[in-house]
């Protein structure tokens, strides 16, 4: 049996379909070129055994493939490294999952396929979310640029968007600051709202979705600034996005740029990263450096989870 095995996966984007993805929604995610990198040690040191969080994760992961495959529920060193910004909605968790479960397959030589790694991060992101839609995960895990929809909880569907030639695969992300608020706390939240509320909102996101695909795959920019607009306005009308990203997104409009959240958001203070400048990249990159707002380019990532040479 191997002592080591090492994996990375990339962090996403949603370009729509954050929240109402966890309610059988379609959402659109890119995979992005930030990965978490993760080895995992059997008989590991003690200073490398995964605290907090990470150990929940990794307990999950453990007993889904004890349940499915036998491997001995034991102690392991874990060691992470990631360029992933944690809890702004780059979907961190979510490639820490799947890194950690395709180093498990590959540390016990169970069968490596994406779904078999899907499948065990789910339960880690389980622990982390409550109830999420594994959208998050099927970028992690599938890269590229992914239509998500969760059918059921035992059926998760992902299939890859050609993305058009005409569209830069590279975006400008503007940091609003961290959300106060986990993105299991916003899923909570919108599960409290009214249903009549969230299904209205549900329906229109999944006709902007539809539009948004065809739109990416025919290359055509106006649509795609249309449909991030609806996105970001239907969101804001849910109520999960705080003032500061509000009035980025503002201003961005008044420049005649569109822009939207991506990921759970947050109310009281930042709602996470906004996504901009999939056209106009050198207006917005003008605006961020007169603005003082912080931002940073990210392109999308084809490769999903892999396995990494120790
Ligand atoms: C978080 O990145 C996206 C949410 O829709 C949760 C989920 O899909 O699990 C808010």
């Amino acid at each position: 049996m191997r002592k080591v095995a090492k994996a990375s996966a990339p962090g996403k984007i949603h370009l729509i379909g954050e929240h109402s993805s966890v309610y059988g929604k379609p959402a659109i995610l890119l995979a992005i070129n930030r990965r978490v990198v993760v080895s995992v040690e059997r008989e590991g040191s003690l200073k490398n055994l995964p605290k907090g969080k990470t150990q929940g994760a990794v307990e999950s992961i453990q007993k889904y493939l004890h349940r499915v495959h036998k491997i001995p529920v034991e102690k392991v060193g874990i060691i992470i490294g990631s360029d992933i910004p944690v809890g702004k909605g780059l979907g961190s968790s979510a490639a820490l999952s799947a890194a950690l479960s395709a180093a498990f397959h590959k540390l016990y030589k169970i069968p490596f396929t994406l779904g078999s790694v899907f499948e065990a991060a789910y339960e880690s992101e389980r622990f982390f979310h409550g109830n999420p839609s594994g959208g998050d995960l099927a970028a992690s895990v599938y890269g590229g640029v992914l239509w998500f929809r969760k059918e059921t909880e035992s059926l998760k569907l992902s299939q890859r968007i050609e993305l058009s030639a005409k569209i830069c695969p590279e975006f400008i992300v503007i940091d609003s600051g961290k959300p106060i608020e986990s993105t299991k706390e916003m899923v909570s939240l919108v599960s409290k709202m009214k249903k009549k509320k969230v299904s209205a909102f549900c329906e229109e996101q999944e006709i902007v979705a539809k539009n948004l695909s065809t739109a990416l795959i025919q290359g055509n920019k106006e649509v795609i600034s249309r449909c991030i607009s609806e996105a970001q306005t239907n969101l804001d009308k849910i109520g999960v996005v705080g003032s500061v990203a509000k009035n980025i997104i503002l201003e961005l409009k008044n420049s005649g740029v569109f822009a939207k959240i991506s990921g759970g958001g947050g109310i009281k203070k930042g709602s996470g990263i906004i996504v901009a400048g999939i056209s106009n990249k050198r207006k917005v990159e003008a605006l961020c450096e007169r603005k003082k707002w912080d931002y940073f380019y990210v392109k999308i990532e084809n490769e999903g989870v892999r396995l990494e040479v120790i």
